[in-house]
């Protein structure tokens, strides 16, 4: 006899791509599907810039620095062993990735290779934010060094001022929220990921969520996108 309901823990998740504009608010509210869901959250910046100290660090920070995008074969050659990790056999959130066609194709070949599509794709959640906020998001942002959690300034302040709430580090900023910076990176956004919306919008199961809302309300929109789409949803 089959069970009416199953547990949501003993469902697999999948693989979840979280798309956006930088500063849509993705690692914020990949945060919060890891503490929810319990999945691996894989962020490509953050294993780029967790690689600082080796010379392949050094590489990939000359593009970071200048906001543009690292190019497609190094993206795929550092994940490819990092989605192969036994803590991504229930899913895991790619923060980040894919963000431009290419990465796309060879991703969604190497989840069907490696049998790790889930049964309906990868389930892919599109942030949407106007322009105007991003500027705010991005320059008041400060991120715990030690734990990653992510604060911001204007909407989003630690309880003592440059402080994690959780571990008491002092908070840094990224290099590349400098003004400068930024325009680059939402331009590289426009010329090469924008076109990536509407190739996966075709390809996976797709939900298009606004990221301006307050954070806990967003969450409250992925998580309903997510279990929508996992497997076994009707
Ligand atoms: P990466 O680290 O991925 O940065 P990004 O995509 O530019 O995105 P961000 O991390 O800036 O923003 P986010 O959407 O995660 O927003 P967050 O949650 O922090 O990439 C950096 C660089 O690495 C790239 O420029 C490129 O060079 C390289 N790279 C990485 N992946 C690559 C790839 N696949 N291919 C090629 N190159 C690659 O939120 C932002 C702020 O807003 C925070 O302060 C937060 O507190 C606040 N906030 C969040 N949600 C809300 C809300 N609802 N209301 C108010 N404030 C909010």
């Amino acid at each position: 006899m089959s069970e009416p309901f199953a547990a949501p823990a003993a469902r697999s998740l999948g693989p979840v791509i979280l798309l956006g504009v930088p500063g849509a608010g993705k690692g914020t509210q990949a945060q919060r599907i890891v503490a929810h869901y319990g999945i691996p959250q894989i962020s490509t910046g953050d294993i780029f810039r967790a690689a600082a100290d080796t010379p392949q660090g050094r590489e990939l920070a000359q593009y970071m620095e200048r906001g543009e995008l690292v190019p497609d074969r190094l993206v795929c050659a550092i994940l490819a062993p990092r989605l192969q990790q036994p803590d991504c056999r229930q899913g895991f959130i790619l923060d980040g990735f894919p963000r431009t066609v290419p990465q796309a194709d060879w991703l969604l070949t190497f989840l069907a290779e490696h049998r790790m599509s889930g049964a309906r794709g990868p389930i892919v959640v599109y942030l949407t934010v106007g322009y105007n906020d991003l500027y705010r998001r991005l320059a008041g942002r400060r991120t715990c060094p030690k734990c990653g959690r992510i604060y911001n300034d204007f909407s989003q302040p630690p309880q003592r001022p440059g402080l994690c709430d959780l571990d008491g580090a002092e908070l840094v900023q990224r290099r590349d929220d400098d003004p400068a910076v930024i325009r680059e990176r939402l331009i590289s956004y426009e010329e090469r990921t924008l076109p990536l919306i509407e190739h996966l919008r075709r390809r996976s199961c797709f939900h298009q969520i606004y990221g301006a809302d307050p954070v806990a309300r967003v969450t409250e929109n992925v998580f309903w996108a997510l279990e929508s789409c996992r497997d076994g949803a009707a």
